[in-house]
């Protein structure tokens, strides 16, 4: 039987670590012909990841402007993906999640009457702009997706409820967890850690929504400059996302404190094993809501909505949002309450079992291969 033809495209330092597992079972069985591109929507953080897994695109739109609009990215996506679906006519089109390239490169393969997979199919928080503009994009793109791999049970749910057919939904776990499983090491060591008081508690911070930027991303590390500076054995790692709007309040608000370590972001093997040494995680990150109930660290989340309610269901997520003393308030019983602690911080995975890339190689075998064969 011919190979089918699949190409993965994926833009953002997310999708890579979601899809790197994928792109490379596709390209480890005879089955699959994987072409990979890569729309660089992010430059340094795609980049970082493609590094860690090896990955070679074979094709590079590499669009990223500083400071780019919405509109911006979905029309270079658009246009570059195009020309590249036209030359290489695949058999299927696999995107990831709810980017903007993930947005885009579904409507470039309903143009040109493609197939489309979405993997991490299925979530939603029902409130179109929470996140913004995620929950739209990933909304848009199951819309006109053929095969849908979502990582739960209650994502299929969410599918069935939009009337997307059942014969094309398969529960895979996320592939998040299959890049976790090569990554975390008892004996990691990072040059952060140096400048550490072992004895103090460590909270990792990731914070980036484009709706936290502004009022309520200054609140929120007003906070946390404030609870560094009232308990004395606790410190702050913040490997801060290159966005201009971010870096810049992170440095006014929190940076020139011993105690709190302002860096640049980490490649995704630091990061996992930086997240399984902390004492607990404050973000408002999708990835990192996923991965932290297997590593059993309590996340503060801040955002009023998640689409991951399986990681609140496992007692790992608490929803805090933006407002100061309620982020505050969780913040100190985490520091100062340890049943409460003890309660989040038991590590339970509702992401399946680390071989989602196969089981979603599986699917497409019987959904694609069969009508080729
Ligand atoms: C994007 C996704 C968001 C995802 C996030 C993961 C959209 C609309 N947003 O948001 O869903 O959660 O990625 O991190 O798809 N920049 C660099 N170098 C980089 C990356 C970013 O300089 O490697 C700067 C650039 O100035 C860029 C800006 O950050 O214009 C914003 O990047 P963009 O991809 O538009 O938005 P994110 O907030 O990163
Ligand atoms: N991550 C990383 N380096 C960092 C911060 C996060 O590799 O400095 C990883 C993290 O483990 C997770 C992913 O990046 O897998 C989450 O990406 P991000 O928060 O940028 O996007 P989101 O998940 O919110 O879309």
């Amino acid at each position: 039987m011919k190979p089918i033809k699949v190409m993965t495209v994926f833009g953002t330092r997310p999708e890579a670590i979601k899809m790197a597992p994928l792109v490379r079972e596709l390209q480890r069985r005879s089955e699959f012909q994987e072409v990979t591109v890569v729309t660089a929507q992010h430059r340094q953080m795609l980049d970082q990841v493609l590094a860690i897994f090896k990955i070679q695109p074979d094709y590079d739109l590499d669009i990223m402007q500083q400071q780019q609009t919405l509109g911006q990215i979905t029309s270079r996506v658009l246009l570059g993906l195009e020309e590249i679906i036209i030359k290489e006519k695949p058999d299927l089109v696999l995107v990831h999640g709810d980017t903007t390239t993930s947005f885009a490169a579904s409507l470039a393969t309903f143009y040109h009457e493609t197939k489309l997979g979405h993997v991490e199919a299925g979530l939603r928080t029902w409130q179109k702009y929470s996140p913004y503009p995620e929950e739209m994009n990933r909304q848009m793109t199951d819309v006109l997706t053929d095969l849908y791999f979502a990582p739960t049970d209650e994502s299929r749910a969410n599918l069935l409820a939009e009337h997307h057919p059942a014969a094309n939904i398969f529960v895979t776990g996320n592939t998040a967890i299959d890049a976790l499983r090569q990554t975390v090491r008892p004996d990691y060591h990072h040059q952060v850690l140096d400048r550490i008081d072992p004895h103090h508690k460590i909270i990792l911070v990731t914070m980036h929504r484009r709706e936290n930027q502004g009022a309520p991303m200054k609140r929120v590390f007003q906070v946390m400059r404030q609870v560094v500076d009232q308990v004395s054995d606790v410190e702050i790692i913040f490997p801060v996302h290159l966005n201009p709007a971010v870096q810049t309040l992170a440095k006014d608000v929190l940076g020139n404190d011993p105690r709190i370590h302002l860096i640049k972001p980490l490649d995704v093997i630091d990061f996992h094993n930086l997240a399984a040494q902390a004492y607990f995680i404050m973000t408002d990150s999708g990835g990192v809501q996923e991965e932290a109930p297997s590593l059993g660290k309590p996340v503060l989340v801040l955002r009023d909505t998640t689409e991951r309610p399986e990681g609140v269901a496992a007692g790992t997520l608490k929803l805090v949002g933006t407002q100061p003393d309620k982020v505050r308030a969780a913040m100190l019983l985490l520091l100062n309450d340890a049943a409460t602690y003890q309660q989040m911080a038991q590590a339970k995975n509702p992401y399946g079992d680390g071989h989602a890339a196969e089981k979603i190689c599986q699917a497409i075998l019987t959904k694609i291969g069969r009508q080729q064969a």
